[in-house]
């Protein structure tokens, strides 16, 4: 792993909400094909910093580099063209949407004018046997289970050809059979060279999945 190519840099982030200060001089890297979680209690500032890579904050101080270039990440768009993808607890899917609209990404495919919905839900099906989730694409979000949620969003995210795939606290709602299918899919991910960054509260997740580990403690 160590001579693995560095896709992401933070270079002394700092960040201030009102009254606290979230983010006080954070350095962080990660490298193509590991799975690095990020550790911390409550209110350490694992989702202030998680949310400066996906463009929801901007940093008071320091840098973020991808692959080696300073870049500004103003927004979800910026995020989503260097390859960042980030999964919150709170899905990005749009629930009264079924999931082969939400992974259509807002470019339905179309015939004759109309959306072509055979086709779309053909697309779906192949980005859903990507991440080996055997969710009917013609069902509506709202109706999946939590971890179906997750897996789709992690087939949207691969279909942005995301490099980076930033996950939440993606364990803490799953049932144990459902983290045991999650890790399956993060060591495939891994085994593809996308860079997975990982947060838990569990300690003993790290032995199961984590390649490196960044502890944050009162921003730092
Ligand atoms: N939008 C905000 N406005 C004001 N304060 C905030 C905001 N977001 C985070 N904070 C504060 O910044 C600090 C870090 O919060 P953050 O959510 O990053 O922690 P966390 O490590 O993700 O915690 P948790 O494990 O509870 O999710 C906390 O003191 C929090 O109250
Ligand atoms: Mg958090």
């Amino acid at each position: 792993m160590s001579q693995a190519r560095e896709i992401l840099r933070v270079e002394g982030l700092g960040k201030r909400f009102p009254g606290v200060v979230a983010l006080d001089g954070v350095d962080f890297d990660l490298r193509a094909g590991e799975v690095h979680v990020l550790l911390g209690e409550n209110g350490a500032g694992k989702s202030t910093l998680i949310k400066m890579l996906s463009g929801a904050y901007q940093p008071d101080s320091g840098r973020i580099l991808v692959d080696g270039e300073p870049v500004a990440i103003r927004n979800a768009s910026d995020a989503q063209r260097l390859g960042i993808a980030t999964i919150y607890q709170e899905f990005n899917l749009v629930p009264q949407l079924t999931v082969g609209e939400n992974l259509a990404l807002g470019r339905p495919p179309r015939r004759f004018g109309f959306v072509d919905t055979r086709r779309m839900h053909e697309q779906a099906r192949g980005m859903l046997d990507l991440v080996g989730v055997g969710v009917d694409p013609r069902t509506r979000v709202a109706d999946l289970g939590i971890a179906q949620m997750q897996m789709v969003e992690i087939a949207k995210a691969l279909a942005l050809n995301a490099r980076v795939l930033i996950m939440d606290e993606p364990t803490a709602v799953l049932t144990t059979s459902e983290v045991r299918r999650l890790f399956d899919l993060v060591g495939q991910l891994r085994e593809r060279g996308v860079a997975v960054v990982f947060i838990t509260h569990h300690l003993e997740e790290i032995a199961q999945i984590g390649d490196r580990v960044t502890v944050l403690r009162d921003g730092r």
